[in-house]
């Protein structure tokens, strides 16, 4: 018997995309691979690094929490701009992101 049935030839097969090319920045001067697309907060998550930020009272750390937009939880310096929401920010070849610490403008 058959593998294939009618009704699988009838069904067209999807176009090959071509796989996404993976790109680096940098992370407190680590390289970060980055898929295209991928947002910095979930490049930086999928680089094992959970925590980018530290509280202005405290200096507690901080990464993402709600991922989309609205606890500003994750915000970032990227390329010497400070308070960038990382988890909306898609990421860069090139981009130097650094942890923020309190407002961004302690330093
Ligand atoms: S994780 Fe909440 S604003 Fe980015």
């Amino acid at each position: 018997m058959s593998s294939r049935t009618p009704r699988a030839r009838r069904t067209p097969r999807a176009p090959r995309t071509p796989a996404p090319v993976p790109f680096t920045f940098t992370f407190d001067g680590r390289p970060v691979t980055a898929l295209p697309g991928q947002s910095v907060a979930a490049a930086l998550w999928s680089a094992g690094i959970l925590a980018w930020r530290t509280t202005r009272h405290g200096g507690a750390p901080r990464g993402a929490f709600c991922g989309i937009g609205t606890c500003y939880d994750c915000l970032a310096t990227v390329n010497g701009r400070p308070n960038r929401r990382a988890c909306l920010l898609p990421a860069r070849p090139g981009d130097a992101v650094t942890t923020q610490e309190g407002t961004g403008h302690d330093r």
